[in-house]
């Protein structure tokens, strides 16, 4: 391995993989040293990681460790708070709705409400199935680093044209792209995913390029509480940044350390940012999942040629 994995705070890894409690972790995290806070807590759901506690419980435990997370964050850094929704007896309760009244006591600033929306879930049959999940972004005043060219996607009409005025023949969107909006269409890791483990609910890495690359510099770390099998890692390492993160379960550090090993080594495959949500018509046409490496050997690029590509067997 070429990159340093600690199992405690260093400043000098490349990445911290703290199996244990998050909190345990976060009190060992300087002031003001994280520029971007990314995570999805357990949504209290009673997954095999998590034990069902009343709301109130939950809610008391989600303050100690966004108090935290508001200490260790930069005056100019970003907290995004990926959410669902937690459900009891049917009854469907919105976690960002839940949650926003900490953020707010902290006077932490809510920038974007994200809408996450992907194809693939249980279905209901007594409601509509649930196909979104928010993401909140928040940061600590109205000086945050943000950065939006790295992370434009193409326009819609790319050859435009001003018709009238001054500016008549030039192009009247940005040829860099437009601004993604606040409605992601992005793909849930689920049994197809060319980055499926065997964890229930991990981020795509796509995801989390994007609020890495917008919300950071090189060499900034990028912190996750609840980290999983290391997506926020791996996010975080192709794009030459620096990663902290606890995790509870013995299980998903494996699997979060191979990811980062195979990363390493240049053969960790991912589904890139670029590539389109499945089209049943025009699915030869597309972009193939990649494989990326750390240490800018491999990096991916968001605005690569769309390439053709034919379906194993096809
Ligand atoms: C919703 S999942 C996050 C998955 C992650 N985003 C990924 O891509 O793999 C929440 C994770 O938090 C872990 N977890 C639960 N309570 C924790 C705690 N107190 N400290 C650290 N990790 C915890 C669970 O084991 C689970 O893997």
């Amino acid at each position: 391995m070429t990159i340093q994995i600690s199992p405690r705070f260093s400043r000098n890894a490349d990445i911290v993989l703290y199996e244990g409690d998050c909190l345990e972790l976060l009190k060992t995290l300087p002031n003001n040293f994280v520029s971007l806070i990314v995570t999805s807590p357990p949504y209290n759901l009673g997954k095999e990681y998590e034990k069902k506690s009343d709301l109130t419980n939950y809610i008391k435990k989600q303050v100690s460790v966004i108090e935290q997370c508001a200490r260790v964050l930069k005056e100019n850094g970003s907290i995004c708070w990926q959410v669902g929704n937690f459900v009891d007896n049917c009854e469907v309760i919105p976690l960002d709705i839940i949650l926003y009244p900490i953020f707010h006591k902290l006077k932490l600033q809510l920038r974007n409400r994200i809408i996450w929306h992907f194809g693939h879930g249980l279905h209901a049959s007594k409601r509509f199935s649930g196909r979104y999940e928010t993401i909140l972004w928040f940061t600590k005043n109205s000086n945050y680093l943000f950065k939006l060219d790295p992370v434009r996607v193409p326009q819609k009409y790319p050859n435009k044209k001003h018709f009238k005025g001054p500016k008549r023949g030039t192009l009247s969107g940005n040829p860099l792209g437009k601004n993604p909006g606040d409605v992601w269409i992005i793909p849930n890791v689920k049994a197809n995913h060319v980055e499926k483990t065997s964890h229930p609910c991990q981020f795509p890495v796509e995801l989390i390029e994007r609020l890495v690359l917008s919300m950071t510099n090189e060499g900034d770390w990028v912190l996750d509480p609840y980290i999983g099998t290391g997506s926020t890692a791996i996010a975080a390492l192709i794009h030459n940044r620096k990663s902290v993160g606890a995790e509870i379960m013995p299980d998903y550090v494996k699997i979060a350390k191979h990811r980062l090993k195979q990363a390493d080594q240049g053969t960790l495959r991912i589904r890139p940012l670029e590539r389109m949500v499945y089209d049943p018509i025009g699915s030869a046409e597309n972009i193939p999942p990649k494989v990326v490496g750390l240490n800018g050997k491999l990096q991916p690029r968001l605005f690569e040629e769309r390439g053709k590509y034919k379906k194993r067997g096809g």
